[in-house]
């Protein structure tokens, strides 16, 4: 995005078409609409799947038991979740919490670019095949979990889905040890640069 662009664009403007969009099928049966939330100037930009029951109620991503996984994971990183830009491929909630397709993803995710164009973080964690899919297409999460790609100009750190060890218990360790490294990964690569 030229500065240009940056300047006339802003998150509150994006946060306010997404809660007015109805680019698909899912505008007809959310609640709220997610857009997303953090600091603008976020270092750390975490990309989550899809907004679930609690956050088609509360329109607020991340606030129910994934949430709760997310934030300890955080913890491991340095983090906390005042510090980070947390959105999701899809703004609006899929029936049955049930994976958004292609086209949905297709459809929401230039509200993604921008969000992202904004914020220019240090790096993008992508939480869950959803997210890994739109930024790595050819990766697999058991190959590229706890590692660092550059693409784009984009720093990206696939990792699993919290979601996915409130039933698979052995992934949390794994999905600890991913947060650790996103640690050392953020120390090593220094503070954001202010932009400019
Ligand atoms: N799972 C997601 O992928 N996103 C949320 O916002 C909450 C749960
Ligand atoms: Fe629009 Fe995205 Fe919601 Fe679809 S999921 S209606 S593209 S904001």
């Amino acid at each position: 995005m030229s500065e240009e662009k940056r300047q006339a664009d802003s998150l509150s403007l994006v946060a306010e078409e997404v809660r007015g969009c109805a680019k698909c099928p899912l505008s007809t049966t959310r609640t709220n609409a997610v857009p997303g939330e953090g600091p603008p100037d976020a270092a750390v930009v975490v990309i989550g799947e899809g907004p679930g029951r609690n956050e088609d109620f509360q329109g607020r991503p991340f606030v129910g038991a994934a949430g709760k996984q997310l934030d300890a994971l955080l913890k491991d990183a340095g983090l906390v979740r005042a510090e980070v830009y947390i959105t999701n491929v899809v703004k609006c909630r899929p029936p049955e919490n049930r994976r958004p397709t292609d086209a949905e993803a297709e459809a929401c995710r230039p509200y993604l670019e921008r969000q992202v164009a904004l914020i220019r973080p240090t790096v993008i964690v992508l939480l869950g095949d959803s997210a890994l899919k739109r930024f790595l297409p050819e990766q697999t999460l058991g190959g590229a979990h706890g590692r660092l790609f550059t693409r784009g100009g984009l720093s990206l750190f696939p990792t699993y889905h919290p979601a996915a060890m409130i039933y698979n218990r052995a992934l949390e360790k794994v999905s600890s040890e991913d947060f650790k490294a996103l640690g050392r990964v953020l120390a090593g690569l220094g503070p954001k640069p202010r932009p400019g």
